[in-house]
């Protein structure tokens, strides 16, 4: 039987609340675990990986992480941003991280908006860096929202129909 693992990293607790949609939509062996505790990945045969967009990027972390999944391995990248969907913003971070994936067999990609707090724009907008993205962020202060969180779960019901005719 497929053994399925979520893992993410979330400072704020945006991804974490998709990280824990993909799981319960998720049917079978599957666990649930924060990057800083899922280091050991050999057992698992699908992986779920979650990350908030940071300067258009991918945190560091995820980065190292990614970079190290075994050749064949498959994977499912999610991610939540303050930009507008659909925005080249909110989606070169999930193009980056599925490029450094290259090894791994990616499955699949699910992106939202996550709400920045205030205090954080505020700070962040200063810089040249953050004023594309943060221009556009305070409307995504009610995500994720409902929808997010179903849409979170049609996708990992995806990603796992693709995974067992794979
Ligand atoms: C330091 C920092 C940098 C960020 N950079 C971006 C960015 O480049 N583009 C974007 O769309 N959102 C950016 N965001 C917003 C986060 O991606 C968004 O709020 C995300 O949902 C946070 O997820 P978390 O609660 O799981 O940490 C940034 C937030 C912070 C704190």
């Amino acid at each position: 039987m497929t053994k399925i693992l979520v893992t993410y990293l979330s400072h704020t607790g945006n991804t974490k609340k998709i990280a824990q949609a993909i799981f319960e939509g998720l049917e079978g062996d599957k666990t649930i675990k924060s990057m800083d505790e899922a280091q050991e990945i050999e057992d698992y045969s699908l992986i779920f990986i979650g990350f908030p967009v940071h300067s258009h990027s991918v945190p560091y972390k995820i980065e190292t992480f990614l970079k190290k999944i075994p050749q064949g391995k498959k994977i499912a990248l999610f991610s939540t941003h303050g930009s507008l969907p659909g925005s080249h913003l909110a989606r070169e971070a999930l193009e980056y991280a599925a490029v450094i994936s290259s090894k791994a067999k990616v499955l699949g990609t699910f992106s939202c908006r996550g709400k920045v707090s205030m205090a954080a724009l505020e700070v962040l907008s200063k810089s040249p860096e953050h004023k594309a993205w943060s221009e556009m962020a305070p409307s995504s202060h009610t995500h994720p929202d409902e929808g997010d969180l179903e849409d979170a779960k049609s996708f990992a019901r995806w990603v796992m129909t693709l995974s067992a005719q794979d």
